[in-house]
């Protein structure tokens, strides 16, 4: 399965190279699979290779440029034409030659690259026939890698399995999924909060901060005094007009018991509990299932997932299965040097070592969540 998504660029010129470069480097989805200054060149790799996306930058004094446009357009490759003026003749004539999206230099353009990407590839769901699987993602006790699992868990859902995936950041406690991605989310919970009833049904999916094809992102603010504000009744509109765009929506909660932990944990199908090898984990994590149970979750969608078991010092694994009462879904490995390597990098460990074992067993926690699902 493809994780990355292909590009190849045309350029005309070496400053046009140097700011198509800096969009690239942004854009941490995206593998460059070759840049191309011979258009002929260009032409006869990109029908060859199929990548999926092309970078042309437009070059009006060039007139074989258009014809190689249309040509690519027809064979099914998606280019994005990417220019230094805003020219509306030039514009007019790169879209009648097939291209899907124009791309103009200036201070937005790294933003407007993303977004094109974004476009291009993110799957097309039937919002008639929609409903998102809700997984709830909570810890025993602080600490034991909720935020991790459920970045990580957002990322291969969406690029690796495909998945149209929604990450909710709803603890309350410090929402920081948007730190570990580096991202500053322009919208949060408190936009839609602060909007009358009215305007709530159309403007959930605008909340949304797009963090790469199939994954977005919906947390709470940061400011603790503007949590307060929010609540149970508003997140579960803004869940429930969200469904319809997604396959599956990760709430990662807090492991505190307030309104919006409740809300998640009562609103989702399946719980996923993280644990750490501690016996005071192990017995919070006990007390967890407990409630859950008395909240009326079928035990059969308990998902008990031990982090972190092969650190030193830990209970061991037929301990842990015995005191916990419940079957273990799967246990990740402990991996302070990769994982903290992409908190200070602002990616997913999962993109940065997907081959890592923390990584493939990612990769089987989705794997068998989606199973759960068909
Ligand atoms: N498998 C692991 N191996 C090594 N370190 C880990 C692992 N999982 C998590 N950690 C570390 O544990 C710390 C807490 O992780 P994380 O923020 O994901 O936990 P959390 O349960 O979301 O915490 P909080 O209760 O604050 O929300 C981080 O410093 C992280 O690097
Ligand atoms: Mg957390």
């Amino acid at each position: 399965m493809k994780s990355k998504i292909n590009v190849y660029v045309f350029y005309a010129s070496q400053k046009g190279k140097d700011i198509i470069d800096r969009c690239l480097q942004n854009a941490h989805y995206l593998e460059l699979k070759g840049m191309e200054k011979k258009l002929e060149r260009f032409k006869t790799r990109a029908l060859q290779d199929q990548p999926d996306i092309l970078i042309i930058e437009n070059n009006p004094t060039d007139s074989s440029l258009m014809p190689v446009l249309e040509h690519l357009s027809h064979a099914g490759l998606k280019c994005i034409v990417f220019s230094e003026s805003n020219n509306s003749d030039q514009i007019l004539t790169a879209f009648r030659m097939g291209a899907r999206e124009f791309l103009i230099e200036g201070p937005q353009l790294e933003q407007s690259f993303k977004d094109a990407i974004i476009r291009l590839t993110e799957q097309r769901l039937d919002p008639q026939n929609k409903k998102a699987h809700r997984i709830a993602l909570i810890g025993a006790k602080g600490g034991v890698g909720v935020s991790h699992l459920s970045v990580n868990l957002a990322w291969t859902l969406s690029h690796t399995f495909h998945q149209q995936t929604l990450l909710v950041d709803l603890d309350t406690s410090g929402a920081k999924d948007a730190f570990m991605l580096d991202l500053t989310p322009e919208k949060t919970f408190l936009e839609f909060a602060s909007k009358d009833s009215h305007t709530h049904l159309s403007m959930a999916y605008q909340l949304l901060t797009h963090v790469s094809p199939n994954f977005s992102l919906l947390p709470l603010p940061e400011n603790p005094a503007d949590i307060e504000n929010i609540t149970a009744e508003q997140v579960q509109t803004v869940l429930d007009n969200l469904d319809s765009h997604h396959d599956i929506i990760l709430l990662d909660l807090s492991h505190h018991l307030h309104e919006l932990t409740l809300l998640g944990m009562d609103s989702a199908r399946s719980l996923l509990l993280l644990i750490d090898p501690t016996v005071i984990s192990v017995k919070a994590g006990i007390q967890k299932i407990q409630l859950m149970e008395k909240m009326g979750y079928d035990r059969n969608n308990i998902h008990a997932v031990i982090n972190r078991f092969d650190r030193k010092q830990a209970l061991g694994p037929q301990q842990l299965v015995k005191t916990l009462g419940v079957p273990v879904f799967e246990w990740l490995p402990n991996d302070e040097k990769r994982l903290t390597q992409a908190e200070n990098t602002g990616k997913p460990v999962y993109y940065t070592y997907p081959g890592c074992k923390y990584a493939k067993k990612i990769d089987q926690i989705a794997d068998k969540l989606l199973e759960t699902t068909t």
